[in-house]
């Protein structure tokens, strides 16, 4: 079936299988970061955003997102760096795996709920599934950023990605946050 869809900003027109898988369709068109887990909708590492609205990329067909917008964490990078700096900031990551899903749908949270309480945290990103860490760095992380954020002074909490350590905070946070060549 022919498609056309917008893929961070590229208008892409292609005859599809109709049983193609958008994260097929997209891993194919470069876009790394889109993570195969459990292929069965249950642990969001596959997440992307559909008109703006997060999906599993595992669990729609291509031909589904006919006339859509995509957008993938290559697409979000400003949007998604200064967030993913207070997740490494705090060590909450260990492989990295989980950690482009778990971004794309912290972005969908905070575009939602944009000073979201730890309630509303946790029944977000509950379908985000990491197998390394205890989930309690990545709430840390948030709550540092939200906390970051509702102040709006960097003398009192500064943006990791500007402290002078960054080299080594900022070059963690980018290898997690996009780790491209890592298909
Ligand atoms: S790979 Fe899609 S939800 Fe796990
Ligand atoms: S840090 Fe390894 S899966 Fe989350």
């Amino acid at each position: 079936m022919k498609i056309a869809v917008t893929v961070n900003g590229k208008r892409i027109e292609e005859d599809v299988p109709c049983d193609l898988l958008l994260i097929d369709f997209l891993r194919t068109h470069g876009c790394y970061s889109v993570k195969r887990g459990c292929e069965t909708s249950n642990c969001g590492l596959c997440t992307v955003m559909m008109d703006g609205i997060p999906v599993l990329s595992c669990s729609v067909l291509t031909v589904r997102a006919d006339g859509c917008t995509v957008e993938t964490l290559e697409g979000l990078k400003e949007e998604a760096a200064q967030f993913g700096a207070f997740i490494a900031d705090q060590g909450a990551e260990q492989c990295g795996f989980c950690n482009p899903g778990l971004i794309m749908n912290a972005i969908a949270l905070f575009r939602e709920y944009p000073d979201p309480d730890e309630e509303t945290i946790r029944e977000y990103l509950a379908g985000n599934l990491c197998r390394c860490s205890g989930y309690e760095g990545q709430l840390r992380g948030i709550q540092a950023f939200l906390q970051w954020r509702r102040k709006g002074d960097a003398k009192h909490f500064q943006d990791p990605s500007q402290r002078d350590d960054r080299g080594h905070q900022a070059s963690h946070a980018d290898s997690l946050l996009y780790q491209e060549g890592r298909p």
